[in-house]
């Protein structure tokens, strides 16, 4: 079990800072960090140890070697026994839905290629930064298949749909600029500027703010995605409220 500090397995680092900042890094860099069973299992003692680490202001997320990650590993598909196996190894360990509902403001820092399930667990994150020369994509729909690590769910709740739909359905990897004018990466660093730094920057600056008003903010603009307007308004109302008990305590 992850717990504390700069505890490492084989494909996953995880480091959690004196500054509030958790880190957590794709170390397979000699298979473009592409995600196996073994990453997914990584993952979810990751996301959960950042879950659960006692008063946490923000994470980043990045990735060690010449690329973010090339998305699946193909060379697992077909491997299972049978069709029934194959199904209960992907449920059986769902890191997405972890990763999307961390309380933590979480920053993504893209580079090289981010493909498939690589881009698709940068969409739910919370702010992506891109270094110069990155490119995103779904290649599923070549391979026969669709994201299903969240993306078509996550690229249409940050995306209209216009814009999100072809991108979804046509494999082709479009780089960063163009990226950010869907709305798919939030901003695109001029060459030569480092977006670990960048990204640890970010989160250092929001793990500096009261970390329970962030939490609430994210919350509640998380609720907006899930709930109606009304029982959105009702969320954010009561969060607020517990926000500003909390303060005065
Ligand atoms: N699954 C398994 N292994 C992969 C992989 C994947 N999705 N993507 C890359 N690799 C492996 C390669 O087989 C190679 O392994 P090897 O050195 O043992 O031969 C290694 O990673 C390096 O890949 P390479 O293709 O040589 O790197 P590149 O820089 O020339 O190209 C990409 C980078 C991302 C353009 C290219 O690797 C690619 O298109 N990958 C497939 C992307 C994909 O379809 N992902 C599936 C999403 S569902």
């Amino acid at each position: 079990m992850l717990q504390h500090m700069d505890e490492i397995d084989e494909v996953v680092r995880v480091r959690f800072g004196d500054d509030g900042v958790a880190e957590v890094v794709l170390s397979r860099p000699e298979k473009l960090n592409v995600v196996n069973l073994q990453m997914r299992d990584s993952l979810i003692e990751a996301f959960t140890a950042v879950r659960d680490f006692p008063d946490l202001g923000a994470m980043v997320l990045r990735a060690d070697g010449r690329h973010f990650s090339a998305g699946a590993d193909i060379s697992e598909f077909g491997n299972a026994e049978s069709i029934f196996e194959a199904r209960r190894i992907r449920w059986d360990r769902d890191p997405w839905y972890l990763l999307w509902t961390l309380p933590v403001p979480k920053v993504v820092a893209l580079h090289g290629y981010a493909l498939g399930s690589g881009l698709e667990m940068a969409m739910l994150c919370d702010l992506r930064i891109a270094a110069h020369g990155t490119k995103v994509g779904l290649p599923e729909t070549k391979l026969g298949m669709l994201p299903a690590a969240g993306g078509t769910r996550s690229i249409t709740a940050w995306v209209a749909p216009s814009k999100a739909l072809p991108f979804i359905m046509a494999g082709e990897p479009i780089d960063a600029e163009r990226a950010q004018v869907l709305g798919i990466i939030d901003e695109v660093l001029p060459e030569g500027a480092d977006v670990d730094e960048t990204a640890l920057s970010y989160a250092r600056r929001l793990a500096a703010l009261p970390r329970v008003a962030v939490r609430a903010a994210l919350s509640a603009a998380k609720a907006a995605h899930e709930l109606p307007l009304r029982e959105g308004l009702a969320a954010e109302r009561r969060l607020a409220y517990l926000t500003a008990r909390f303060k005065s305590n």
